[in-house]
């Protein structure tokens, strides 16, 4: 059973092909790490399957509904407070009861106790939380989560994966693009690999360590960020 499912999808910016033919599907509960370099279409993938953007070929099902998406620049109104931005995503939204879902997501991210602060004081990592608030204002059965955690500090990561994995533990897909390796390979249950448009992989983090050391064997005593680029070259990236 799969919770969202993009097949064959391409999409073309003018004469760019930023994803050429990706096929990608995620069951409930599945956390899965998107990698790749600059401009590989990690982004693109993600705001199709969130269905912000559609596909030129190719389809996307989200059988159980709704997708939450967090994206990389949070479009907070920076001027008002934590309770007031999300009470006005919640509208925008159409919810039927605004307050009691503002409530509950209160509640989930923690930000119970900072509801009346400007969101322009607030730390980043606290910023972060009310982006992904919004992202879970739905309760979607997917949450798509565009390079969350850039900028924030060691800690502030540590806290974001504990909530993004309890979510998964409790049963949402979760779908997040990032740089940094280790995070893909620590919180990344499965790792999806893109490059230039084409997903290169698609595997545990053990079979992606396995993949890099059989194809970049030269490379396999260097820390893994290092092998994982020779392995990019290998592959004509
Ligand atoms: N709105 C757009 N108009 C034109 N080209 C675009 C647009 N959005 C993305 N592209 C192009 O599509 C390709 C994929 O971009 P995308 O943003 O998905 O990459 P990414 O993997 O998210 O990169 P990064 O790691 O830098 O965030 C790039 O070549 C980019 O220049
Ligand atoms: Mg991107």
């Amino acid at each position: 059973m799969s919770a969202v499912r993009a097949t064959d999808v391409v999409k073309r910016f003018g004469e760019r092909e930023a994803l050429r033919g990706v096929s990608f599907e995620a069951g409930p509960g599945e956390l899965v790490a998107i990698i790749g370099p600059n401009g590989a279409g990690k982004t693109t993938l993600l705001s199709i399957l969130a269905g912000i953007s559609s596909p030129d070929a190719g389809g996307v099902e989200a059988p159980d509904g709704a997708v939450g998406w967090v994206p990389q620049q949070a479009a907070l109104y920076r001027r008002l407070t934590v309770e007031e931005n999300l009470l006005l995503f919640a509208r925008l939204e159409g919810h039927e009861d605004p307050a009691a879902s503002v409530e509950e997501m209160l509640e989930l991210t923690g930000l119970r106790e900072r509801r009346g602060e400007i969101v322009a004081r607030l730390s980043g990592g606290n910023q972060q939380r009310i982006n992904i608030a919004i992202g879970l204002l739905s309760r979607p059965a997917v949450l798509l989560l565009d390079e969350p955690s850039v900028g924030l500090d060691p800690r502030q990561r540590a806290r974001l994966w504990e909530f993004v994995a309890a979510l998964a533990g409790r049963g949402t897909t979760v779908i997040f693009s990032t740089h940094d390796i280790q995070e893909a390979e620590r919180y990344g249950g499965r790792v999806l690999v893109l490059a230039d448009g084409e997903s290169l992989f698609d595997g545990s983090a053990e079979e992606l360590r396995r993949a890099v050391r059989s194809e970049a064997p030269e490379s396999a005593d260097r820390d893994f960020e290092t092998a994982f680029v020779a392995y990019l070259q290998h592959r004509g990236h």
